[in-house]
This record gives C-alpha cells, sequence and structure tokens, in this order.
C-alpha cells in the first residue's frame, strides 16, 4: 500500500477535530461519498484548530495542496485531524489529513489531505494578529 494511504502514525497527526459518519445522503451518482462533503468536513477542522490557536474568529482564505487519495464509502467513519503548520501575521496555514475507517474491513486508510490557509478576523470581518501565545490567562 503506498505511503500517501497508510499515512501518518496517529500520534503524530494532530488533533481529532471533526469525526463524521458517512451517509447515503452523501453520495454521487456512482455511489461514493461527494469530494465536496469531505473538503467541508476539512474546512470545519481547520476552522476548529485554527479558532483555538487565534483564541477568536478565523476564515478560511486559501485551500492547497489537495488530495484525493482514495474514495471515501458509505458507512466510512471519517476523521480529519487538523495542525497549525505555520503562523503569519494575521494568517496560519492548518494542515488537514482525513481517515476513513472501512465499515466492511476495518481497515483505516488515508483519504485526503490539503492546506487550510486561515486568517485571524474580528468582529468586522477584518484581519486582526495572530496571538503570540496559545497560553490562555485565568
Ligand atoms: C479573509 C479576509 C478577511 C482577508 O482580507 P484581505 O483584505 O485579503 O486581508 P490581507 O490582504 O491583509 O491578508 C490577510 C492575510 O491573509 C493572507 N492571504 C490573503 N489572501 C490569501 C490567499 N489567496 N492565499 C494565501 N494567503 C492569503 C495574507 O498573506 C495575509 O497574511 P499575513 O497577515 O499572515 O501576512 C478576506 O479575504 C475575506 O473575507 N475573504 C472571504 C473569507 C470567507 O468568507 N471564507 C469562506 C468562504 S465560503
Amino acid at each position: 500500500m503506498p505511503q500517501d494511504v497508510v499515512g501518518t502514525p496517529a500520534s503524530e497527526r494532530g488533533e481529532l477535530a471533526v469525526r463524521m459518519l458517512a451517509m447515503p445522503a452523501d453520495t454521487n451518482p456512482s455511489g461514493d461519498i461527494f469530494g465536496g462533503w469531505v473538503i467541508a468536513k476539512m474546512d470545519i477542522a481547520a476552522g476548529v484548530v485554527g479558532a483555538q490557536r487565534a483564541r477568536g474568529r478565523v476564515a478560511t482564505v486559501a485551500l492547497d495542496g489537495l488530495s484525493f487519495h482514495l474514495p471515501v464509502r458509505v458507512g466510512d467513519l471519517v476523521s480529519c485531524y487538523a495542525s497549525v503548520t505555520r503562523i503569519g501575521r494575521t494568517s496560519m496555514t492548518v494542515k488537514v489529513e482525513t481517515y476513513a475507517h472501512r465499515y466492511r474491513t476495518h481497515e483505516e486508510v488515508k483519504v485526503t489531505e490539503g492546506h487550510f490557509t486561515m486568517v485571524a478576523i474580528d468582529a468586522e470581518g477584518r484581519p486582526r494578529p495572530v496571538p503570540d501565545s496559545e497560553v490562555v490567562s485565568t
């Protein structure tokens, strides 16, 4: 099996930010899950981890290097792992890897990966600096 599909060891995958069951309503005419459904879950995962790091609202401004390695099938348990890989002034890169736990075989495979650029925004939707540290004062 190619390394891309075997993927990263579970302990090195970043945060499990989204987990969903792929349902029949999410399929294309071929019976596989729509790519757009998977991208939407990845975007949520990037938003969850990005908002934690930015300590507030974020918006997706770009998506780079998206690869679909294998199809997602009905019944698969789909998990999106996300981690911040770059911090700029107002933007961050969040790497998202998606794994499918196959319903029939119980095999786990990497199905997609991509890099989301998330921008920290204020209440008016304007870019704001990403805070220096993840430490939250009490
Ligand atoms: C996110 C948004 C507020 C940024 O506004 P902007 O006027 O482009 O702001 P800036 O030009 O100051 O860029 C802000 C940061 O984003 C980065 N950026 C902007 N466009 C980018 C792009 N296409 N790709 C990568 N990074 C980008 C800039 O480099 C900058 O990063 P830095 O501060 O770390 O150096 C604005 O583009 C926006 O509202 N976009 C729509 C977001 C959205 O609705 N997403 C969901 C789509 S359904």
